[in-house]
């Protein structure tokens, strides 16, 4: 997994960034990149010293909001509401933190912008200390770092190697990389979809011809395996069921490997039977042929082959028709054309709850592709329709569909 993949939790999340005095404040920089690469909507505050440090035009320029530093605005005289800001956040984190921040906040001492907001912040408060060695041994630092511990914030521990005195020790600040991965850990730990059980199927199946042959299609389970990763980021108990794909199985996900479509039939049944949800997002082979050869079919034999297909189990209309009273089961539809009323029809003849419309034509849509457009159908009509996007994002999407089922 990329950096880049494991942060897409932060996805639409408010961050405040307080930068303070410290020389780290540079890597602050790639620290914000970071997080709005990831999706995620930064607001940036900082003190007088940590201006001094890096410029309040860089970090505006990378956030796209101008930073707040003071409590009054110097051109319009406008207040800044610490208090707004404080509300707004679904974290707060503080990048570099310096000694004497770390003492004010400590001790509640809100003479700046930073710290009124540190003391306004609802949600999660997180720092990242940056100093030299003596100040962080400190008994007076260690004494405050206690104190904001008892108090719930989160300290990410300053590393240890050449600071920027040229001594060498404790107090280097984490790296931005670090900072991300434990903000993003954060919002998994959140566990929106604790409790829930889903089940996800992905990729293809493949029907065997003969030991080396089999009928198969372009389904790569990208999109499934995003959904899966997405869940389980949310805290859900997720069993994906997959078909034959060359992808790596995502975090904290339970993996059930079939190759064709009766494995991946009863696989699902029996995870259904506990779970409370269930997203088909396999490409499953409709037929395959009645009379697979039991050894390699030989290029010497007389005349054509002409292989008889039989009709394949249909997983999603068997989980539909043993649906139990909430149960939520979500299936996909990839269509050529009148893709409308082909998806209604699939969703009543599967008795599905929700249908995932993506249409061939669109040309960000389909196999083996990163990126999706999708239409989202609830079973009263309501449709939702979202711009092309990248499957992680289509998935985080689904996820929300999958949490508020009704509108
Ligand atoms: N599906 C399934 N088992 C099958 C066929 C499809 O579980 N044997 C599921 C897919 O995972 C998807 C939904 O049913 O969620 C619709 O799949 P699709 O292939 O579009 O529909 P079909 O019923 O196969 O109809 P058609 O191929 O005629 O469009």
């Amino acid at each position: 997994m990329t950096t880049q993949d494991s942060l897409y939790v932060l996805r639409g999340k408010h961050i405040v960034l307080g930068i303070t005095g410290g020389i780290a404040a540079y890597k602050s920089a790639i620290l914000l990149r970071l997080l709005i690469k990831a999706g995620a909507e930064v607001q940036v505050v900082m003190t007088p010293a940590g201006k001094q440090m890096i410029t309040p035009a860089t970090m505006a320029s990378l956030s796209g909001k101008p930073v707040v530093s003071e409590f009054f605005a110097a051109n319009t005289g406008e207040w800044h509401s610490h208090v707004d800001l404080g509300l707004w956040a679904d974290v707060m984190i503080v990048a570099p933190a310096t000694a004497c921040t770390i003492g004010k906040m400590a001790a509640g001492v809100a003479d700046n912008m930073l710290v009124t907001t540190y003391l306004s912040a609802k949600e999660h408060v997180m720092i990242a200390p940056a100093m030299d060695l003596d100040m962080w041994a400190h008994p007076s630092t260690q004494r405050n770092i206690a104190t904001l511990r008892a108090d719930g914030v989160e300290i990410i521990e300053p590393g240890s190697g050449e600071l920027a005195s040229h001594l060498v020790g404790k107090g280097r600040m984490a790296e931005p990389e670090e900072i991300a991965a434990r903000i993003a850990a954060y919002f998994r730990r959140k566990q929106s979809m604790k409790g829930r059980h889903i089940l996800v199927t992905a990729g293809p199946t493949f029907e065997d011809i003969d030991p080396v042959r089999f009928i198969g299609n372009y389904s790569s389970g990208k999109m499934g395996f995003a959904i899966a990763a997405e869940c389980a980021a949310r805290g859900a108990e997720v069993t994906l069921v997959s078909g034959p794909v060359s992808l790596a199985t995502p975090a904290g996900v339970k993996r059930i490997d079939v190759r064709s479509a009766r494995e991946m039939l009863e696989a699902c049944q029996s995870v259904w039977l506990a779970a409370d949800t269930a997203v088909m997002a396999a490409a499953v082979a409709d037929y395959r042929p009645a009379h697979p050869a039991d050894r390699k079919i030989k290029r010497e034999r007389e005349g054509d082959i002409v292989i008889e297909l039989i009709k394949n189990p249909d997983i999603a209309a068997a989980l539909g028709s043993a649906k139990r009273k909430g149960q939520l089961l979500m299936g996909f539809a990839l269509e050529t054309d009148t893709e409308t009323a082909n998806a209604l029809d699939k969703m009543r003849r599967k008795n599905l709850d929700m249908i995932v419309l993506n249409s061939l034509r669109d040309p960000e849509a389909g196999f083996m592709k990163d990126t999706n457009k999708v239409s989202v159908i609830r079973a009263d009509g309501a449709r939702t329709d979202y711009d092309a996007k990248l499957k992680t994002e289509v998935a985080a999407d689904i996820a929300d569909c999958l949490e508020y089922p009704v509108d």
